[in-house]
């Protein structure tokens, strides 16, 4: 069972390296670890069960983040209504994005950032994305908003990169009024 400890810090190299292309089928180490996250995410969006295993709330987590540098990421999205809109993603491509720009008002999460960070972090409002799911069968999604950020914020740990790279040092709030907050 993945336990909040078990979560590489920003801090750590791994986070800031390049993950390698998977090949299928998937090890059984691979799949155990996607069952894992799975488990993690979704009890993390449950009040209750938070609290009680110290779960931080996240709906997304990408295997570096747990030390392994492999291309996957799993989303696993509560809504509203209580549903889950979830995707094992593997070695994804992007193959469009809109124009329009987006963030996240209340500001970009990830469990693996244990600090308040100021500014904000310019994300496609629309993007698809091609990937393989954990069987090997080729998807492709188009995602908006909250999940389109989702995949933007998965897609960067799969290249080294943290939410906070993306931020402007020198302006953490530049070209705000170009971007429609969600
Ligand atoms: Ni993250």
């Amino acid at each position: 069972m993945l336990k909040t400890k078990d979560i590489l810090d920003e801090k750590n190299p791994i986070l800031h390296k390049k993950c390698e292309e998977i090949t299928f089928p998937l090890n059984k180490d691979d799949l155990k670890s996607i069952e894992d996250i799975y488990k993690y995410l979704r009890d993390s969006q449950d009040d209750e069960l938070a609290k009680k295993e110290d779960l931080r709330p996240g709906m997304g987590m990408a295997f570096p983040q747990i030390g392994k540098l492999k291309r996957i990421f799993i989303i696993s999205y509560k809504t509203e209504e209580g549903d889950f809109i979830e995707y094992t993603v593997i070695n994804p491509k992007l193959i469009s994005y809109s124009n329009e720009k987006v963030y996240v008002e209340e500001g970009e999460g990830c469990l693996s950032v244990n600090r308040e960070v100021e500014g904000i972090v310019p994300r496609c409002a629309r993007v698809t994305v091609g990937f393989y799911d954990e069987k090997g069968t080729y998807k492709e999604v188009r995602a908006r908003e909250e999940i389109a950020v989702a995949f933007q914020h998965e897609m960067d740990h799969l290249d080294g990169i943290m939410f906070t790279d993306r931020i402007d040092k020198n302006n953490p709030f530049k070209d705000q009024d170009k971007m429609r907050s969600i």
